[in-house]
């Protein structure tokens, strides 16, 4: 019998700094790269840590079954024996599914929460139907073929016309993913629940930011992790909870790095203040 252990993921300091760090966790089928130039715009002071998720980037799959789950306890079990007590846990799209899955799931090591471009909804029956057949055909092909054509959906029509620059950067770094990876990571997408419940029970401040050209993850999905974050049982954030950022589509990490990572230094900042 093999015997399985969650390994250690690679990570990045993209920013150094002192006390609390945020935890910067990417999208779907990228690596940690989507963050450099975000962290760079940070306050100076704030440590930053980009993770590569399991199969992408620098991370190996491990043997696991595909599952949001699992890549949180990676996450988690990272940080932890890295020496880290807690952490602000940021996550883009998919990697934001990964960060409502590790405040479910390690609720004490969550100082605070931010979710960029993300849902805590579940996928409809259709969307869950799509991942799978994306799944099938990056196996059959062993190639990422299936999912070069997402840069067209994953930036905003501002970007489309003003900042065609991304697009070969996007493409190389799609391009750059294992095709394990990218078939795994759908499976695991496909099989998460809802998990609005966990922004109700969480007891963190909650950042919320979404470009307000986002198709994929749009505005009214921002809206309901707000609400869910904004019941009684959690602290204030005030003007911190939802950052619409003009311009921008469902990468507003990369189409304007400045914007977002004002809203991660408030998040930052109200963290502080509720410890
Ligand atoms: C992502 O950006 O991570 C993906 O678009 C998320 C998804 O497919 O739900």
């Amino acid at each position: 019998m093999t015997s399985r252990a969650i390994r250690n993921l690679a990570t990045f300091t993209l920013q150094d700094g002192g006390g609390v760090p945020l935890v910067l966790l990417h999208g779907f089928p990228l690596d940690h790269r989507m963050w450099v130039a975000c962290a760079e715009h940070l306050p100076p002071g704030i440590r930053a840590i980009g993770v590569d998720l399991p199969g992408a980037g620098h991370s190996d799959l491990d043997g696991f079954p595909p599952s949001i789950e699992h890549i949180a306890d990676a996450v988690y079990r990272t940080m932890t024996e890295a020496g880290e007590g807690n952490a602000i846990i940021v996550g883009h799209s998919m990697g934001g599914y990964v960060a409502l899955a590790l405040a479910e799931r390690h609720p004490g090591f969550v100082a605070g929460l931010g979710l960029v471009d993300t849902k805590s909804t579940a996928d409809t029956e259709e969307a869950r139907a799509k991942r799978l057949r994306i799944a099938a055909a990056v196996d059959a092909s062993q190639t990422v073929d299936a999912v070069l054509g997402m840069p067209a959906n994953l930036v905003g029509a501002t970007s489309t016309e003003h900042r065609r620059n991304l697009f070969p950067l996007l493409d190389s770094w799609i391009r750059a993913q294992s095709p394990a990876g990218v078939a795994w990571s759908q499976r695991a997408m496909a099989a998460r629940p809802d998990r609005t419940a966990v922004l109700e029970r969480l007891d963190a401040p909650v950042a919320v930011v979404v470009g307000a050209e986002d198709t994929i993850t749009p505005l009214a999905e921002a809206e309901h992790m707000v609400r869910a974050a904004g019941s009684p049982a959690g602290p204030a954030m005030g003007d911190a909870a939802l950052t619409l950022v003009p311009g921008t589509g469902h990468m507003s990490v990369v189409e304007d790095p400045q914007a977002v990572a004002a809203a991660l230094g408030l998040l930052h900042t109200h963290v502080v203040a509720h410890h």
